[in-house]
Formats: C-alpha cells, sequence, structure tokens
C-alpha cells in the first residue's frame, strides 16, 4: 500500500487537478521588495511549484519512489514544506483529502488484484488540457489484462 499511495501521490504530482489555486492578501505583503495592498488577488502556481527542477530532481520523470523515504529518489529531491500541494494548503485546505487518497488506494488495490494493465495500440503520448481543473484531452486508453491469463 505505501507503494500504492507514492504512485498516487506521484499522479497527482505530475497532473495536478487543480493547478492554480487563487487567495486575496488579508493584510499588506510585501513580497522580495514589492508591496501589495490587502485585497489583493493571488494567484498560486502549484503546478509550477511541482514541476520545479529546484525541488524535484527529474520533475518531469514519473517516479513513485520519490515520496518513499529511504530511497535515492526521496534522497534526491528536496524535502521542503509546500511542495506538493495538489489538495491545497491552509485554512482552506482540500476538506475530502483523506477521503479522496484512501478511495484511491482502495479501488486501485481492488482492480491490480486482478488486472494488469497495457496501453492500448494506437494510444499516443498523453495530451491534457485545463479548463480551471486538469484532465486528459482525449482520454487514456488501457488494455485490461486478467492476472493469471
Ligand atoms: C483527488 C481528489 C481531490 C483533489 C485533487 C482536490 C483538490 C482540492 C483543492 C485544490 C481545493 C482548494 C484548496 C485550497 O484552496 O487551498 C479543494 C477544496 C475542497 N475540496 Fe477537494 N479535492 C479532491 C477531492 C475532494 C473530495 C473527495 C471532497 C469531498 C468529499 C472534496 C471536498 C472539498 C471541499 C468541500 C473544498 C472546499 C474547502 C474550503 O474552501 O474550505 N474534495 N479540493
Amino acid at each position: 500500500m505505501p507503494y500504492v499511495e507514492a504512485c498516487v501521490k506521484e499522479t497527482l504530482r505530475l497532473y495536478t487537478p487543480a493547478p492554480v489555486l487563487a487567495r486575496q492578501l488579508a493584510e499588506d505583503t510585501v513580497i522580495q521588495g514589492r508591496s501589495f495592498p490587502k485585497g489583493t488577488g493571488v494567484m498560486v502556481l502549484i503546478n509550477a511549484i511541482h514541476h520545479d527542477p529546484e525541488i524535484y530532481a527529474d520533475p518531469e520523470l514519473f517516479k513513485p519512489e520519490r515520496w518513499l523515504e529511504g530511497t535515492p529518489e526521496y534522497a534526491a529531491d528536496k524535502q521542503v514544506p509546500g511542495k506538493w500541494m495538489p489538495f491545497g494548503e491552509g485554512s482552506r485546505v482540500c476538506v475530502g483529502q483523506r477521503l479522496a487518497l484512501m478511495e484511491a488506494k482502495i479501488a486501485l488495490a481492488h482492480v491490480f488484484r486482478k488486472f494488469t494493465f497495457s496501453l492500448s495500440p494506437g494510444q499516443r503520448p498523453l495530451q491534457t488540457e485545463c479548463k480551471m481543473l486538469l484532465k486528459p484531452k482525449i482520454g487514456v486508453f488501457v488494455t485490461p489484462i486478467l492476472r493469471g491469463e
């Protein structure tokens, strides 16, 4: 199960469903010498953080091991707060985070007990589109193979 969780976390890093979050400054704020008044709208580019080469070694590669302490992949990444925020952060963090992760793990564990999957013939490299939420442009086509056959 830790590896399944690592796969889910790595997927949410690479393909963050909500790649941008919005906030409003609660007080006058200075960021890198520039002043921003209270009430200013702020866009937080979660996707940029999730692909930042200063935090993640080989950020474009799918490496679930980077979420497993003790592995070389874990050691190669920077361990800093706020590096993984697919569910947001702070007082408005997603209330369904635990449920979503548990559901995903249970569903994957059940399915992978019976099936393995291969990419279907003709499946092209994944293309995504983002209108508020990120999703595959034309789906992801996989062929299930019953285990033991
Ligand atoms: C993979 C699945 C999910 C992802 C990636 C996700 C992501 C997010 C994000 C990014 C936010 C905004 C957080 C922020 O602004 O800091 C959010 C808010 C929220 N999510 Fe989710 N979510 C997921 C599943 C769920 C589920 C299963 C539920 C309910 C059962 C849920 C309920 C909510 C609610 C109620 C909020 C608003 C919280 C607030 O504004 O106080 N989410 N979610």
